[in-house]
C-alpha cells in the first residue's frame, strides 16, 4: 500500500533528522546515549578480527570440541576427524569493557605472554584504522596491562577560548588531545623550552601566559633579540625589556644579582625557596620569556665571542638556581640545537618542561624532546601546517601529549598588557633590597 510505504518512510526520515540534528547539537548526550554502547559492542565483537589482523594473537595448543569444522577459529586448515582435538587456536588478548571518555573511549587489555607494550604502539596505527578512529594512544600503568585510548576525531582541530587563569603562575594555555586542559605551571615545572618552526605558534603560546600571568601578582621579564618587535607592544606590563645584546647582558646580571640577593634573603630566614618565607618576606616571582634563543647565542664575529660566553653562563646560572628563588624561565626558538653551543646544551638539561611545535627538521625535535618515546618524535613530525599552535608537551608527569594551544590574538595580549599596566612592578623595585628578617625583629 502506497500510503502505508509513504508513513514509514517519513518517520524513517524523521528519525534520522533526529539523530543528526542529536549528534549535530548535542554531541556529548549523543555519543554517551547512541554512540558509544554501538561502538563498545562492535569493539568487542570484532575484537577477535582486528587483534589478529594487527597481529596482536598468539597460537595456543587447545583441546576443541567441534561437530562442524567451520566453527574452529584457526588460520592453519583444520580437518577435524574427531569431535574431540587438540588444535592451535589463536588467542586474543583479553579486553575488559571499552569505556567512554570525552573524544572517544579507552580500553584495558590483558597482554599476552612474550608482548610488551612497545608491540602495541607499533600497532596502533593499523588498530586506528581498523576500528576508523582518529588515533590510538598505548599506555600500561601496570605490568600485563595496556590500556588503548581511542579518539575518533581529532580534538584539535578546534580550542576554544583561553580561560581565566585563578592560580599563581598557573596558566591553562591550552588543551591536551585528551581533552584534558594543557596548564603551564611554573611553580611544578619552572623552566620551559618552546621550539618550532616559524608561524608554527611559538608567539601565539607566549601571548597566552602573557594574557594569564598579567592579572598576577608577578613580574614579567622579556628578551627580544629581534629587535623587540614581538615584545616591545606589551611592555606596558613588563617589568624590563632587552632589545640588543648589549641590554641582554645587563639584564642578566641584573637577575643574577636578584638571585644572589634572594638566597641571602632565604639563608638568613632558613628557608630552601622563596615559598617557605613568610609572606611579609615573600620577593615577587620573576616570569622570564625569552623570544627567538638562538639570537642569545649568535656570534657576528669574533669580538662577541666573550660577551656570548658571559650570556650563556648567566642564563644557565639563572636556570640553575632560578626555581627556587622564583625565577623561572619560558625560552623561545625555531632551534635549540649543540650547534648553538655548550651553553644551549646545558640549558636545555635545566628546562624540563618541553614543547615542540612544528618543526622542519627531524633534529630539533630530537633536542627538544630529547630521549622521549620515539613515537613522541614521529607525532611531533607529523604535525600539519595548517594546524598552527598544535604541538606535543612533556611536562612534570614524564608522559607526552599531543596539544594545541587557544589562539591568542598579538591584540588581546596587547590588551591585557594595557590592561594590567599598574600590576607591573618596577624594575627598581624589584631589584631593591629586599627586607631582611633581622632588620624586622630588631
Ligand atoms: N592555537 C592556535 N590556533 C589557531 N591559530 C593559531 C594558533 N597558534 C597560532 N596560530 C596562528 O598561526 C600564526 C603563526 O603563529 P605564531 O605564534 O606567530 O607563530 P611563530 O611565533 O611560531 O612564528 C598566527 O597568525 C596565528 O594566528
Ligand atoms: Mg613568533
Amino acid at each position: 500500500m502506497p500510503d502505508q510505504h509513504s508513513i514509514a518512510l517519513g518517520v524513517l526520515a524523521a528519525v534520522a533528522a533526529g539523530l543528526w540534528a542529536w549528534r549535530r547539537w548535542h554531541y556529548r548526550s549523543f555519543w554517551l546515549v547512541l554512540g558509544y554502547p554501538i561502538t563498545a559492542v562492535t569493539v568487542l565483537a570484532t575484537w577477535r578480527k582486528v587483534a589478529l589482523g594487527c597481529g596482536l594473537t598468539k597460537k595456543r595448543q587447545r583441546f576443541w570440541f567441534t561437530t562442524v569444522p567451520g566453527l574452529v577459529a584457526s588460520t592453519g586448515v583444520v580437518r577435524v576427524k574427531r569431535k574431540w582435538q587438540r588444535i592451535a587456536v589463536d588467542t586474543k588478548p583479553w579486553m575488559w569493557l571499552p569505556m567512554p571518555t570525552r573524544h572517544g573511549w579507552r580500553v584495558t587489555l590483558h597482554i599476552l605472554e612474550g608482548q610488551i607494550p612497545a608491540d602495541y604502539a607499533d600497532a596502533a596505527e593499523r588498530l586506528a584504522h581498523s576500528w576508523g578512529v582518529h588515533a590510538v594512544r598505548v599506555t600500561s600503568d601496570k605490568p600485563g596491562r595496556v590500556r588503548l585510548a581511542a579518539t575518533i576525531r581529532d580534538p584539535l582541530v578546534t580550542v576554544d577560548e583561553l580561560p581565566p587563569s585563578t592560580e599563581l603562575l598557573k596558566v591553562t594555555v591550552g588543551r591536551l588531545e585528551t581533552g584534558r586542559p594543557w596548564v603551564v605551571d611554573f611553580r611544578t615545572v619552572p623552566h620551559w623550552l618552546n621550539a618550532g618552526a616559524t608561524q608554527s605558534g611559538k608567539s601565539n603560546l607566549a601571548n597566552a601566559l602573557i594574557v594569564g600571568l598579567s592579572p598576577q601578582p608577578v613580574a614579567l621579564v622579556g628578551f627580544d633579540l629581534k629587535g623587540g618587535v614581538e615584545f616591545t607592544p606589551y611592555s606596558p606590563r613588563l617589568s624590563a625589556l632587552a632589545t640588543s645584546r648589549a641590554e641582554c647582558g645587563g639584564l642578566l646580571d641584573d637577575l643574577v644579582a636578584l638571585m644572589t640577593d634572594r638566597m641571602g634573603v632565604c639563608r638568613m630566614a632558613s628557608a630552601r625557596n622563596i615559598w617557605q618565607l613568610p609572606p611579609g618576606l615573600r620577593p615577587v616571582p620573576v616570569v622570564v620569556l625569552v623570544d627567538e634563543l638562538a639570537e642569545l647565542y649568535l656570534m657576528a664575529d669574533k669580538s662577541e665571542k666573550d660577551e656570548i660566553a658571559r650570556t650563556s653562563t648567566a642564563l644557565l646560572r639563572v636556570a640553575q638556581l632560578g626555581r627556587a628563588f622564583g625565577i623561572y624561565l619560558f625560552c623561545c626558538g625555531q632551534r635549540i640545537g649543540s650547534d648553538l653551543g655548550p651553553g644551549v646544551t646545558a640549558l636545555r638539561a635545566q628546562c624540563s618542561g618541553r614543547i615542540c611545535h612544528r618543526v622542519n627538521d627531524p633534529e630539533t625535535a630530537t633536542m627538544t624532546l630529547g630521549d622521549l618515546d620515539p613515537a613522541a618524535l614521529d607525532s611531533a613530525r607529523a604535525i600539519a601546517a595548517e594546524t598552527p599552535g598544535v604541538a606535543i608537551v612533556a611536562g612534570q608527569d614524564g608522559q607526552w601529549y599531543r596539544a594545541r594551544s587557544f589562539y591568542v590574538s598579538e591584540a588581546a595580549a596587547e590588551y591585557a598588557a594595557r590592561s594590567y599596566a599598574d600590576r607591573a612592578p618596577a624594575w627598581a623595585d624589584v631589584m631593591a633590597a629586599q627586607p631582611q628578617p633581622d632588620s624586622q625583629t630588631a
